[in-house]
């Protein structure tokens, strides 16, 4: 057989463990793999990489990913997916693998529907795909972020200051719970939960007062007074806001100077959280993930995603795998707060 693979979506690392994976699997099998360039850009417009093994060999331990990504949803338009479908018979594709995250394993079910064979890999840094224990991406993302945490502390006390660290996390709060929780932070805030005002202001006294800093880390999502008004950022290809405007760190650290009495500082780790080389966990992750992927696709078994459950690799349909996002669940929350200054 003939695959294509792609990466789509934010990147993370991860992306080239997954890719290596595929690869390596489905050759060892006697199949070939062409790489589609910059996400389902790539399908539409049939630009693609050859994938050589030993190139590949050591890219599981970088970053980024050598096929390059996008946003793009080519289902946009009916053009788009008349393109998409084109490049694939041109290509003289027998399947697809699409590593990405919702959009892209979205994008991943209309081809299949429309007929392209299409297995799917989960991949993001958010962890809020449904269906799968974890992402990869994840681990190294929120290891970056709690380093930055620790690095603000040395800071925070240094200065008696607090500090509010922004992390990535559209609609799910992962990161910012493995920062709070693995970080120390006195308190932390996620999308999931309401702005709790009096609890953040007590627990930043609370930490003051103890040892004469405090640490606070929020997700970008979180539901704090936008500086923005709802539906006033611009928008992706694929209908989300995009957050970065919406300074949720230096909104807290403005709101805790003037209740607090404190000096307040903000700093937003941004995209540095998703660069790097993955850790141990996403690298293996990734490769079983993108093996597992190959073998569905060796056994005919398309329309369905590569997972994680337990310990266990497993296929599972597109249906199962997407739609709404995998949000942080009340037990998480009950250990995070268990922490709070
Ligand atoms: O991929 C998800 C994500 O990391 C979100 O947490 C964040 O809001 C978004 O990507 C940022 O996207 P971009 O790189 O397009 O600015």
């Amino acid at each position: 057989m003939k695959i294509g693979v792609l990466t789509g979506g934010g990147d993370c690392p991860g992306l080239n463990a997954a890719v290596r994976g595929v690869v390596y699997r489905a050759t060892r099998q006697g199949h070939s793999v062409v790489g589609f360039l910059d996400g389902w850009k790539g399908l539409l417009d049939g630009r693609t990489m050859e994938l050589d093994r030993s190139r590949l060999q050591t890219l599981i331990g970088k970053g980024g990913t050598l096929l390059g990504s996008s946003r793009t949803n080519p289902f946009k338009t009916e053009e788009g997916a008349q393109r998409v479908l084109t490049t694939f018979r041109e290509k003289g594709l027998d399947a697809l693998v699409a590593i990405g995250g919702d959009d892209t394993l979205t994008a991943g079910r209309e081809l299949h529907r429309r007929g392209g064979r299409v297995v799917g890999v989960p991949k993001t840094m958010d962890n809020d795909v449904n269906a799968t224990d974890w992402t990869f991406g994840f681990d190294s993302a929120s290891s970056v972020a709690v380093e930055a945490l620790e690095r603000l502390r040395d800071t925070a006390d240094s200065h008696h200051r607090v500090i509010v660290l922004e992390v990535m996390g559209r609609h799910a709060g992962w990161v910012a719970l493995a920062t709070g929780i693995a970080g120390a932070a006195d308190y932390t805030l996620l999308p999931e939960e309401p702005f709790q005002e009096e609890d953040l202001l007590l627990s930043v006294k609370r930490a003051v007062q103890q040892k004469g800093y405090a640490l606070v880390v929020a997700s970008e999502g979180a539901q704090v007074s936008p500086k923005l008004k709802a539906g006033e950022a611009a928008k992706d290809d694929f209908g989300h806001e995009i957050l970065r405007e919406k300074g949720v760190a230096p909104f807290l650290a403005d709101l805790l100077e003037k209740k607090a009495g404190v000096e307040c500082r903000s700093a937003v780790i941004g995209h540095i959280q998703r660069g790097g080389p993955p850790t141990l966990f996403d690298r293996l992750l990734a490769t079983r993930l993108g093996a597992k992927a190959a073998d569905l696709v060796a056994a005919g078994e398309f329309g369905m995603v590569a997972v994680l459950r337990g310990d266990q690799v497993v296929g599972v349909s597109f249906d199962e795998a997407i739609g709404a996002p995998k949000l942080v669940t009340q037990p998480w929350l009950d250990l995070l707060h268990t922490f709070d200054s």
